[in-house]
């Protein structure tokens, strides 16, 4: 049987951080030998917001050097960049047909932005999703990992493959939801204040390529004020973030003793968060020094670039071959 297809992207604002690693590239490792996957840095979506050219470039660079020193193997799956694949502009005009104004305004990511940024509400924010479904249906993806904050985007992609197929003819499948292995791991930003994320405070993010002093110092200055809990009482937001960290990269021992500390109260905080920096620059180190090489080597991550381009256009030519012959688009 032919194997699933699976599309995510990720969009090039910074460097990756712990978040999109548990909750999103490390998933895409253990998929790649069971599925067909497509992984691409998404960044023409990131022009919404018109990044410096230079740093745009050393971003896409980066990521695509991140993808590969967390695992992604470009020999099992298949790792591009989004405007290396001129056919994802091409459905995304067609796509375009099929969206609907008052659907995409009503989008809550674009209402967020408004709010946000009103000086600079382009029609590329607003047909966002539409570039979203693009990719996906490009290579007719069944399952998309994301996280929960696209699902909504997700949603949409499904209603634009519903329309294209009651209007024209079936031909996409649905794409569905789908996160390895069943539930979502959120990481959270270590003021304690909602999920690490690029665009927040610097601070209280770390990224697989931060410094093991910086790793340190954010580890020391992150929430814990609670102070040691009373014996039983249930871990605050800010301390369970440090443990569920801890338990993605220190021994079962470890985490065994720091929780027996904190039930009985007497945990001292202060070697909690030495202890998870060690643990956590021993899991970074490999990773940053391996990204570091990749990224440092031009002509490899060229033709890096250029075999992920290819494979990746060969599956969007396909499709795009058939969603005009669909259309009435063909006339030779
Ligand atoms: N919008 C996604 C995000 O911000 C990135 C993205 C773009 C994406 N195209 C995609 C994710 C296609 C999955 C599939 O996280």
């Amino acid at each position: 049987m032919a194997k699933q297809i699976v599309v995510s992207g990720i969009r090039p604002t910074g460097f990756l951080h712990l978040g999109n690693y548990f909750g999103a590239l490390r998933n895409f490792v253990r998929m790649q030998d069971e599925y067909q996957c497509y992984f691409f840095v998404a960044d023409l979506h990131s022009l919404t917001t018109h990044p410096k050219p230079e740093d745009l470039k050393e971003h896409v660079i980066r990521v695509v050097a991140e993808y590969m020193a967390s695992g992604l193997d470009p020999e099992k799956a298949v790792l591009y960049v989004q405007s290396e694949v001129p056919e994802t502009a091409e459905l995304y005009l067609l796509l375009n047909m099929l969206a609907y104004k008052g659907e995409l305004e009503k989008v809550p990511t674009f209402k967020e932005k408004i709010r946000q940024h009103s000086d600079n509400i382009n029609a590329g924010l607003l047909t966002y999703p539409v570039l979203m479904a693009a990719d996906i249906l490009l290579h007719r993806a069944d399952r998309v990992p994301v996280g929960q904050d696209q699902a909504q985007h997700l949603e949409m992609a499904r209603n634009f493959a519903n329309r294209f197929n009651n209007r024209y003819g079936v031909f996409f499948p649905e794409p569905e939801a789908f996160s390895f292995g069943g539930t979502l791991l959120k990481i959270g930003s270590l003021d304690g204040a909602g999920k690490m994320s690029k665009s927040k405070n610097e601070m209280s993010t770390i990224y697989l390529a931060d410094s093991d002093d910086l790793i340190r110092k954010k580890f020391r200055k992150a929430k814990t004020d609670q102070g040691p809990s009373a014996p039983g009482e249930e871990k605050p937001e800010s301390v369970q973030n440090l443990f569920t960290l801890l338990e993605l990269v220190s021994d079962e021992g470890t985490v065994h003793d720091f929780n027996q500390a904190y039930d009985a109260g007497n945990i001292r905080y202060g070697d909690l968060k030495q202890q998870l920096a060690e643990d956590m620059i021993r899991f970074i180190s490999p990773i940053r020094a391996r990204a570091g090489e990749l990224q440092r080597d031009w002509p490899g991550m060229e033709r890096i670039i250029a075999l992920g381009a290819e494979q990746a256009r060969d599956s969007a030519a396909a499709t795009l071959r058939e969603v005009k012959r669909l259309m009435g688009l063909q006339y030779r």
